[in-house]
């Protein structure tokens, strides 16, 4: 039987190891940035750390000058989102404060090779419902990476994430935006939904890459864009959380680029 090329792009294993040093660009400087998101913190302290980080890697930025919807580039390397904030958060003057949820997401360019990922970070003294928010969101990203495996299907990924979301409590899915493919570029097919029934879409094979990035709210899930064109936030102002990560299909499992150790499922 013939079978449509999916489109998505095909890595070699070289490729990939290109891809596996952006990553941990990636993963290290979410790790400091984690370290650093303490109360009394601005979000543009935390971009100027990721800024450091990326001119000691020689790497580039995929976010800085980005034009995706209009015609405002992006003026970060990473997003700095608060609480309300869902993605998109553009660093700044802002102070970090004690019980903030803050996502940070960063991507890196090594050698024309994207790596993308996301953490939700806890400042000081979170509610509790929050804290359980940015868990389940995570545990709801790795529930997907470990669906990243030749011969699975792309939506398997997202039914993945959706059970983990809704078997966990009453949490909303953000559905305008979701996940993507990623390699020579930071954002390529296939579009990768957060929800939605398993067995449908492209075939999964050795060498593509992805990117989730489960968006999760306490509150209702309806988004809108700030008059800023980029802060993504709740329409009624509750707390969400963003996880994300790389991954490479390989044929000895999910291989997720973005950990700080090496990661296969
Ligand atoms: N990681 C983000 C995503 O995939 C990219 C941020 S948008 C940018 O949606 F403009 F900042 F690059
Ligand atoms: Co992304």
């Amino acid at each position: 039987m013939f079978r449509r090329n999916s489109g998505i792009e095909i890595k070699s294993a070289d490729q990939l190891s290109v891809m596996r040093q952006a990553g941990l660009v990636v993963a290290r400087t979410l790790d400091a940035i984690t370290k650093a998101a303490v109360p009394g913190v601005t979000t543009g302290q935390l971009d100027e750390i990721a800024r450091d980080i990326l001119a000691d890697h020689g790497a580039t930025s995929s976010f800085l000058g980005y034009k995706a919807h209009g015609a405002v580039p992006y003026p970060g390397v990473i997003c700095a989102s608060v609480n309300e904030e869902v993605v998109h958060g553009i660093p700044g003057a802002r102070i970090l404060r004690d019980g903030d949820l803050l996502s940070v997401d960063f991507g890196a360019i090594v050698d024309g090779w994207n790596g993308d990922a996301a953490v939700s970070i806890l400042v000081g003294d979170v509610a509790p419902e929050v804290a359980e928010l940015s868990r389940v969101t995570e545990a709801s990203l790795w529930a997907g990476l470990a669906r990243a495996r030749p011969d699975g299907r792309l939506t398997d990924i997202s039914h993945a994430v959706e059970t983990v979301v809704m078997e966990s409590g009453d949490f909303g899915i953000v559905e305008e935006y979701g996940g993507h493919g990623i390699g020579s570029r930071m954002h390529m097919e296939p579009h990768i939904l957060n929800y939605g029934s398993a067995g449908r879409g492209p075939v999964l094979r050795s060498g593509m890459a992805l990117a989730i990035e489960p968006m999760v709210t306490l509150g209702s899930p309806e988004v809108g864009v700030l008059a800023d064109a980029w802060t993504v936030v709740t329409m009624d102002g509750g707390c969400a959380a963003h996880w994300e990560h790389t991954v490479a299909v390989t044929d000895e499992g999910p291989w997720v680029l973005t950990a700080l150790d090496d990661v296969r499922l």
